[in-house]
């Protein structure tokens, strides 16, 4: 139903404009929070965890932890860490048999020492294999393989919150088959072994496969990952959760159905992280519709951006990242930084306001485009209802759908009363040029 084909009968004029008038006197008064209205941290972390517990965390390169610039906005901004390169197998153990932890200890340290979460990366992949691995096959090679799992997942016992336990171990493509390597060669079984030995050497860790180009629900690669998934998961090997790298670019650009893909690996019973996050000259709705379905789906747990300004990045080219080289912040990081305050993290809801209420009325972000976003809302608790939503000038509400809207006289203030077609309804708000506000819930009363 469109906003002008909305009701606008005089009495409800005047309850929402009696509504209105209520925020106004809330707002004069100057510190009540209206129920149901999400509380702003400042930080990507902080926000993070009030969204259920999330994190959001960034890739850290230990030879930049001498540098005052970095280490402010780390400790500022995350509280989750991921080692750039330093756990990888060519730099924990060189010479077969000799480990070295030092500089992923460091990492490990900062972190963990300021009551950031780590993510150990990565146990088993084809790539950045040190020389005397690159030169070894069969059998030999897998039990290498098996012991630097269980060495350096021992040495990190306790520490690690997350295992990227086997990297890209799949190929791009049509194909939705493994990628040829010499641990692929091992045999089919390598990593379900390699996963056995991690849960062994740290039972504690949560265990995770991880991959990019699995973004696309659509794409054989993500559904050759999700059939292995479900396999481990019907045969009892040891996973807990699914990695998307997600490393947006032109060619692999963030799929319309990335919400879907992470809601249907978490359906097969695992968490799903958003590992890697960077995206060809961070745009913001892009950045924005990412934070957005993460917080949709209640197993996603957390979001880490791979590096923290673009100077620091794999790809700095692009300028992929939240802060410029200079450390400033981007649109991306005003844009992730309002997603995530507006988020619902699996339960937004509102308590009754004075004199009414008997519902709660649940935000839902939806799809977002370059000039305008979708939202829904589910109500509970009351099969008849009227929900009120303000939104913030200069963004106006320009459709709607399964519901009876009117408004106030400013066109801010809509509230919203069932209309017999569910207890979910929705609406399309167009930014008019803000494009980090987001809708707020101010009441939900029954009848
Ligand atoms: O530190 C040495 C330096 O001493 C030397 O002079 C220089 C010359 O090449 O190399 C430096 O090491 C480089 C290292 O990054 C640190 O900057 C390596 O060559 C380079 O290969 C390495 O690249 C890393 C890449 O993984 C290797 O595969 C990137 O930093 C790192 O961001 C990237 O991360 C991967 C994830 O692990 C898995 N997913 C994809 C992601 C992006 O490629």
């Amino acid at each position: 139903m469109s906003r002008d084909s909305a009701d606008t009968g005089r009495s409800r004029r005047l309850r929402a404009a009696l509504a209105l008038s209520a925020v106004g006197l809330l707002a004069a008064v100057g510190t009540v929070v209206l129920p149901g209205t999400a509380s702003a941290a400042s930080t990507l972390g902080a926000s993070a965890a009030e969204r259920g517990g999330r994190y959001f965390g960034t890739a850290v390169a230990a030879s930049r932890l001498n540098d005052s610039a970095y280490t402010t906005i780390l400790n500022r901004e995350f509280n989750q860490v991921t080692a750039e390169n330093e756990m990888k197998i060519d730099a924990t153990q060189p010479q077969q048999g000799q480990f070295t932890f030092g500089n992923a200890d460091r990492i490990v340290q900062h972190a963990r020492s300021r009551g950031m979460q780590v993510r150990g990366h990565t146990l088993a992949w084809h790539s950045q294999q040190p020389g005397w691995m690159q030169n070894m096959s069969g059998t030999a090679l897998r039990n290498a393989m098996l012991n630097h799992v269980t060495q350096v997942a021992t040495h990190f016992r306790g520490q690690i919150a997350w295992w990227d336990v086997v990297n890209e171990a799949f190929q791009d493509g049509s194909s939705g088959a493994r990628r040829d390597s010499n641990l692929q060669r091992t045999g089919n079984d390598w990593i379900e072994a390699a996963f056995r030995a991690a849960r062994q050497a740290d039972p504690n860790a949560q265990l995770c496969y991880n991959d990019y180009n699995i973004d696309n629900w659509n794409d054989a690669k993500t559904q050759a990952v999700y059939r292995m998934v479900q396999d481990f998961k019907n045969r009892g090997v040891p996973i807990d959760c699914v990695g998307l790298q997600s490393h947006f670019t032109g060619g692999s650009n963030y799929p319309s159905n990335y919400r879907t893909t992470l809601s249907s690996f978490a359906a097969l019973g695992v968490d799903v992280h958003i590992t890697e996050l960077d995206i060809r000259n961070a745009p913001t709705d892009a950045y924005r519709n990412v934070v957005n379905d993460c917080l949709a789906v209640a197993r996603c747990k957390g979001i880490t951006v791979w590096g923290i300004r673009d100077s620091d990045s794999w790809r700095s080219s692009e300028s992929p990242l939240l802060f410029n080289g200079s450390g400033n912040k981007k649109p991306a990081y005003d844009a992730v930084l309002a997603a995530l305050n507006n988020g619902n993290p699996g339960g937004n809801p509102t308590t009754p306001p004075p004199g009414g209420g008997g519902c709660t009325a649940t935000i839902t972000p939806g799809q977002v485009w370059g000039d305008r976003y979708n939202t829904s809302v589910t109500v509970s608790g009351a099969s008849t209802w009227s929900v009120v939503v303000t939104i913030t000038p200069p963004q106006k509400i320009s459709g709607t759908w399964s519901g009876n809207p009117t408004w106030d006289s400013s066109g801010n203030v809509m509230t919203m009363r069932s209309n017999g077609s569910g207890n979910t309804f929705g609406f399309t708000t167009m930014m008019n040029g803000n494009s980090s506000a987001r809708p707020q819930i101010t009441s939900c009363t029954a009848g």
